[in-house]
């Protein structure tokens, strides 16, 4: 059975990409920075399937990362997939706020926080699993990114949380560059603007459609590599 660890999978795109490939017979590991109050989910989760476990999972805390690797260790379980998807958009109430937003008045605590949880989160992530995926013969990074994030496209206002998806996506190339002779794969994915908590309830996207490209980069048998993929296509940096 495959096994696939998502970070922030309480809620939005991380939850409805878990129970997409619980679906589809994955094992489904749920990163969370809360699990007591997950009764509800936990019910919602085991009408799709018994195949899954939460995790307590803060991105920012080593000891929880390295807690989370043991359990999945101690499963017998490898890991076949991670899906970095936990992330923060801090610097104004919502995409349609551009008071606070601006470069120039944007807080830089504010913008610190969103690189750290963003960018840097997914960093501490990769450098605790992927050596793990390696003692197992390899395995696949999806990088939850944003096409805020896209360099060729780059437009003003919320430059923290831009600046943190372009971090990540260079995440994304260093990484591929670096594995090149080794069985990793991992993509960067902009699932568009999805009606999340983040995404607010005018985004164009259902949060089911926003998670197609990162379900089908998890199950395609012949997927890219090193790329940044929205609706199952390749787009620039
Ligand atoms: N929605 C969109 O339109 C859109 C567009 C492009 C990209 N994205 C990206 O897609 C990803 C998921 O977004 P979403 O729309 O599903 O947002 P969301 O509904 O706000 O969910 C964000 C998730 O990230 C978790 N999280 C935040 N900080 C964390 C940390 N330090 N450790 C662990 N988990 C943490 C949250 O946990 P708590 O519940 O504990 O806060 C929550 O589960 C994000 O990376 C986002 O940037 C979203």
């Amino acid at each position: 059975m495959r096994t696939v660890l998502i970070t922030g999978a309480n809620r939005g795109l991380g939850l409805e990409t878990a129970k997409q490939l619980l679906e589809k017979g994955f094992f489904v590991y749920l990163g969370m920075r809360d699990t007591s109050k997950a009764e509800k989910l936990v019910n919602e989760l085991s009408s799709i399937s018994k195949e899954f476990k939460l995790l307590e999972l803060d991105i920012l805390k080593n000891s929880q990362i390295r807690d989370a690797l043991s359990e999945i260790r101690n499963a017998g379980h490898s890991l076949d997939i991670l899906i970095n998807n936990a992330g923060v958009f801090i610097e104004s109430t919502g995409p349609n706020d551009q008071t606070t937003s601006s470069i120039l008045k944007v807080d830089s605590a504010i913008v610190l926080k969103t690189i750290e949880t963003n960018t840097i989160g997914a960093l501490k992530m990769i450098q605790f699993f992927v050596p793990f995926m390696l003692e197992h013969g390899g395995g696949r990074i999806i990088n939850v990114s944003s096409g805020m994030g896209q360099l060729e496209h780059m437009k003003g206002h919320w430059p923290g949380y831009r600046m943190s998806k372009t971090g990540m996506n260079v995440l994304t190339k260093v990484l591929d560059e670096e594995m090149h002779e080794k069985n990793i794969i991992v993509n960067s994915v902009c699932p568009g603007w999805v009606r999340t908590d983040m995404g607010g309830e005018n985004a164009l996207l259902s949060i089911s459609e926003g998670v197609d490209s990162i379900v089908w980069l998890s199950t395609i048998s012949n997927s890219p590599r090193g790329k940044f993929i929205q609706n199952r296509k390749v787009i620039e940096w």
